[in-house]
């Protein structure tokens, strides 16, 4: 039987890097928040998901002004945030029952695309976790900052053959996550896989889509705003 399909949309960030007054899921893409931009990808690749946004506590009310106020009438499940990601996804993963499949997403890349979603939820079904990556492209450097210089760290090389960024949505069995993130808090997770893997479980990944930016900082901004636009034309 096909478990039943979640997305955890995680916008609780205050969006410090952006340098706006608002935090950047909120700010606009096409006419609408970046926030309902990336849910309405969800809803439609996805029948009949059900949505957990998590949200600075906040704005948990700002929100749910800005989605009456737009008819956006999307059924969700809103959690208030906590002091990091890890402790967001915590708060989140109470309201998802065992036996789920969950996707967990950045509210924050809205031009992932309803077909790539479409393809991650089905194939999740087979595998415990499923992560979209993409191979690095760069030449990788490993440096450090010596009063205030960039230098190069010693006996360290980065062989970018076997270096891939990794994306959301980060697909997972809802029981495999919950395990996980019983664990306790450590600085070095900085997304959902490293939570898994930590508990000792492996890892499946599928290549992502390059234009499924997490827009950040202005310049990704600038940058979704050109790709939305070539992509209504
Ligand atoms: O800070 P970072 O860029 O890694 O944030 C990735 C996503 O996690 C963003 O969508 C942000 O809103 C969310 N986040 C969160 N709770 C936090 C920190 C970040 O939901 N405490």
């Amino acid at each position: 039987m096909e478990r039943k399909r979640y997305a955890i949309i995680m916008a609780a960030g205050s969006g410090s890097r952006m340098g706006a007054d608002m935090p950047k899921q909120f700010m606009k893409l096409g006419g609408k928040a970046i926030l309902q931009r990336t849910m309405e990808v969800f809803l439609e690749a996805v029948p009949g998901i059900t949505i957990v946004t998590v949200l600075p506590e906040q704005y948990i009310d700002y929100w749910k002004e800005y989605c009456y106020r737009n008819s956006f009438t999307c059924p969700q499940i809103l959690v208030k945030g906590g002091m990091t990601r890890f402790h967001s996804v915590r708060n989140a993963l109470e309201r998802i029952p065992e036996g789920a499949l969950v996707g967990i997403h950045d509210g924050v890349r809205p031009l992932v695309t309803p077909g790539f979603v479409a393809e991650l939820y089905s194939r999740a079904e087979a595998v415990p976790s499923l992560i979209p990556v993409t191979p690095c492209i760069e030449t990788i450097k490993v440096l450090r900052e010596k009063e205030g210089v960039l230098e190069a760290v010693p006996g360290v090389e980065a062989d970018r053959s076997v270096l891939y960024g990794a994306q959301t949505p980060q697909m997972f069995w809802s029981e495999v996550l919950k395990d996980a993130y019983l664990q306790a808090y450590d600085t070095s997770f900085t997304d959902d896989a490293s939570v898994v893997e930590r508990n000792g479980k492996s890892l499946s990944f599928m290549i992502g889509e390059r234009l499924n930016i997490k827009i950040t900082t202005q310049e990704d901004l600038v940058l979704a705003r050109a790709i939305d636009s070539i992509r209504r034309d």
